[in-house]
C-alpha cells in the first residue's frame, strides 16, 4: 500500500527576468516595475512509495528535488495535482532554519527537539547521545553562531535522527559532513530502514543511492524520467551527467 502518492504534481516559481543589455537600460530599469517569468519546476509528477521503502531522488541541480520533497512535506502547496501522505514526516531539508544562532548547541536541541515533537524527557535523556552522534560533546556550550557549517548540519541530522516518525525525508547534503560522519549516517538509515520507517532521499551520490535505496527515481524537465532498481539509476544519472559511468555497488 503506497504511504505516499503524488497524482500530476505541478509546481512553478515565478522568477525576475533578467533583460537589461546596457547601462542605460539598467538604469531606466530600476524606474520600471521588476518583471517576472514563471519557471515550471515540476511539471506532472506521478509517485507512490510504498510502507517500509527506500526511495533514492536524484537529478541535476536545480531539477526540483528539494521542491518536491517540501510538497511531501507539506512546507510547499503544489500548484497541480494530489498529494496523499497517510503518515507523519520528519523532514530534514534545510540545515539551521528554525535554529537560533544566539543560543548554544543544547538550548538548540530543546527547541528543536520540541517543534520536531520529543517531549522534554526525552531530549534530557537523549543529548548525551545527540552530541556523541554528531560529534560534538565539546563544543555543547558554544553558541551556534559560531559553529562550522558542517558542525552545524551534524547537530541538525543528529537531532533529526532521534526524533523520526514514520516517514523520513532526507535531503542529503553531504558536501558539509567528514568522511565519518557520512558512515554514521549510512548506519543509521540502515537501522531506520531496518526499524520499518519509510525513508525517501535525495542524494547526489550514486553510491548513497545504490548501496541504500531498493528503488530510485530520476528528476528531468519537471517530471520522473526513470523509476527503477536504485542501482540502475544511479547509473543512468551518472551517464546524463556525461561521465562514462563507473561501476555502481550492487546492494548488500
Ligand atoms: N521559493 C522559490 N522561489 C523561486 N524559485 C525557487 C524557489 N524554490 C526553488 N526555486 C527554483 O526551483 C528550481 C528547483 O529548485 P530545487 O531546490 O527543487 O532543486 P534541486 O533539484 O533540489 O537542486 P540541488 O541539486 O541544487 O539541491 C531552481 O531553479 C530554484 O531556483
Ligand atoms: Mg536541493
Amino acid at each position: 500500500m503506497a504511504i505516499v502518492s503524488l497524482r500530476g504534481i505541478g509546481k512553478s516559481f515565478r522568477i525576475p527576468s533578467v533583460r537589461r543589455d546596457t547601462v542605460r537600460e539598467h538604469v531606466f530599469g530600476l524606474l520600471h516595475p521588476r518583471r517576472f517569468e514563471e519557471l515550471r519546476v515540476l511539471d506532472g509528477v506521478d509517485l507512490d512509495v510504498r510502507a517500509g521503502e527506500t526511495l533514492g531522488i536524484m537529478g541535476r541541480n536545480g531539477s526540483g528535488k528539494s521542491t518536491l520533497l517540501k510538497i511531501v512535506s507539506g512546507i510547499y502547496q503544489p500548484d497541480r495535482g494530489e498529494v496523499r501522505v497517510a503518515a507523519a514526516v520528519t523532514p530534514i531539508l534545510e540545515l539551521g532554519v528554525g535554529w537560533n544562532p544566539e543560543l548554544n548547541a543544547i538550548d538548540n536541541i530543546y527547541l528543536i527537539g520540541s517543534v520536531m515533537g520529543l517531549a522534554l524527557s526525552e531530549i534530557r535523556s537523549a543529548i548525551d547521545e545527540i552530541l556523541s552522534f554528531a560529534d560534538l560533546e565539546r563544543f555543547a556550550n558554544l553558541e551556534l553562531r559560531h559553529y562550522s557549517s558542517g558542525m552545524a548540519a551534524r547537530l541538525a541530522y543528529s537531532v533529526a535522527f532521534k526524533a523520526v516518525r514514520e516517514i523520513l525525508v532526507l535531503d542529503e547534503i553531504f558536501a558539509v559532513g567528514d568522511a565519518g560522519f557520512r558512515a554514521r549516517c549510512h548506519q543509521r538509515y540502515r537501522e531506520l530502514s531496518a526499524a520499518g520507517h519509510t525513508v525517501i532521499l535525495v542524494s547526489h551520490e550514486p553510491y548513497t543511492i545504490a548501496s541504500f535505496c531498493h528503488r530510485a527515481v530520476l528528476l528531468e524537465g519537471g517530471r520522473i524520467a526513470m523509476d527503477d532498481r536504485a542501482e540502475r539509476v544511479a547509473e543512468a544519472y551518472l551517464r546524463l551527467l556525461g561521465g562514462a559511468a563507473p561501476a555502481v555497488p550492487a546492494p548488500a
